[in-house]
């Protein structure tokens, strides 16, 4: 038996730390659950405040992130349980019926809180709002969102021009747009419809590549009128809207499942069931780049809940290979590449993943940390201006590693150490609870510690 993953508090600059053992003979096995879908979570509270009557939401992340989207849309008016995995129900106040809040909001950590209230925001007449987020959220582009917004005839201002939050807004009554976003983001896509939501017309957003669309089938079964091409990657939502209060069943979050089923592919003798995953389509990138890999993946009762797929996922260990990644691949798996990067590392060939600039604007530059962190661990990592190249087969060894405070790093690496030989030093790994707070524990329980 390996020794145990232990958690330490240190009092150097409030620094907390997990040591992370080899995973020496042990694997994966049994059935997991994973928390719900962050980005399905923050939705479900969001088009519940602004819709009329009650929306219940069951299976809602507990993560710090839909609690930051909660707290602000609290402070605006709405009526919002406490948060639980079980049932929240939110009183909603009507589309442009959210009140002017008395203090700064506060985002967070979280972009899709951040970016997807500023189009509900600059479309409330005659309200001003500030907002802000955390020191990561402070310096993650703004203008993506602002330059759209300012072309329908909002008022927003900001640090750099309205790049950067904090930001001010003056709410006011848009006008329709067609906006072609130069880059593939179901935020800046998100923003834009629900700005268009009580505009009188149609708004249009064109995006390069499919991002994921769970705003447009949540919009749709809130009873929006969205319209899309996908022959072009189009939606269309004609306004003005009435939302009415629905029941949203949260699945479980292909991008916290990402970090159980590469962890069963390459951790030797792991044969594990992940339940109760959200499969869409827009969202599966990871599960097609694992196959490539030829990873042993297997999706088991196969079901659709509440407008979404969701799939049992069993993963049995195997020989992975290298695989080149890019394009239109990259949206469908954005927050899984750090994880994929690990993957990497195990894999016989050398992976090459392109086209994934975005990660550099994320909670942390992604391609910087993953680089810099897999070296430490010994892995042959080079960074490339747009994605990683990473040959596998080199054996890691423990090492003292930082999560730079970004959760998807912090899971990312602590799967990596159980594959190094020695333990590791994983500091701020307590970043994991932005969107999987139960991640360690969750880890120790799988390998029966
Ligand atoms: C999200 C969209 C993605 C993703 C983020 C959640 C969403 O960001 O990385 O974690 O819920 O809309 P981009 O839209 O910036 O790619």
């Amino acid at each position: 038996m390996s020794s145990p993953i232990l958690t330490v508090k240190t009092d150097q600059e409030r620094q907390d730390l997990v040591i992370i053992p080899p995973v020496s003979g042990l694997a994966l096995s049994g059935k997991i659950q994973i928390p719900g879908d962050k980005s399905i979570s923050h939705r479900s509270l969001m088009l519940g405040a602004i819709a009329e009557g009650e929306t219940t939401i069951e299976g809602l992340l507990l993560g710090e992130d839909p609690q930051s989207t909660a707290a602000c849309f609290r402070q605006m008016g709405a009526d919002i349980s406490e948060l639980s995995e079980q049932t929240v129900r939110v009183r909603g106040l009507g589309i442009g019926n959210l009140q002017e809040p008395k203090d700064v909001l506060n985002a967070g950590n979280s972009g899709t809180t951040l970016r997807l209230m500023l189009g509900l925001l600059a479309s409330q007449p005659g309200r001003f709002f500030s907002v802000t987020g955390d020191k990561s959220l402070r310096s993650r582009p703004m203008s993506r969102v602002v330059t759209p917004l300012e072309q329908m005839g909002a008022k927003i201002w900001g640090r750099q021009g309205g790049q950067l939050a904090p930001l001010a807004i003056c709410g006011g009554h848009l006008k329709p747009t067609h906006y072609h976003s130069p880059v593939a983001s179901a935020q800046v896509k998100s923003c834009i419809l629900l700005a268009g939501l009580s505009i009188d017309g149609k708004t249009t957003v064109t995006e390069p590549a499919l991002s994921r669309d769970h705003s447009e089938r949540m919009l749709r079964a809130f009873g929006a009128d969205i319209q899309v091409d996908p022959s072009c990657h189009q939606v269309t939502v004609t306004g003005p809207v009435t939302l009415k209060g629905q029941t949203v069943v949260v699945p479980g979050d292909i991008s916290s499942a990402a970090f159980w089923l590469v962890a069963a592919a390459i951790i030797p003798g792991s044969d594990l069931r992940v339940e109760n995953v959200g499969v869409n389509p827009t969202r599966t990138g990871i599960l097609e780049a694992l196959q490539r890999m030829e990873a042993d993946l297997t999706l088991e009762n196969q079901r659709e809940v509440a407008g979404e797929p969701v799939a049992d996922i069993r993963v049995r260990s195997s020989q992975l290979k290298a695989c080149e990644i890019g394009g239109a691949l990259i949206p469908r798996l954005i927050d899984e590449v750090p994880i994929l990067a690990v993957a990497a590392t195990m894999a016989q060939g050398t992976t090459v993943i392109r086209d994934a600039e975005e990660l550099r604007v994320k909670e942390s530059d992604r391609l910087l940390a993953m680089a810099r962190e897999l070296g430490k661990l010994g892995a042959k990592v080079s960074e490339r201006p747009d994605g990683l190249e990473i040959t596998g087969g080199v054996p890691l060894q423990g090492a003292e590693l930082d999560s730079y405070d970004d959760h998807r790093v912090a899971m990312s690496l602590a799967i990596a150490a159980l594959l190094a030989q020695g333990p590791s030093h994983l500091y701020n790994a307590q970043a994991a609870s932005i969107s999987y707070p139960d991640f360690i524990s969750t880890l120790k329980t799988a390998l029966n510690q």
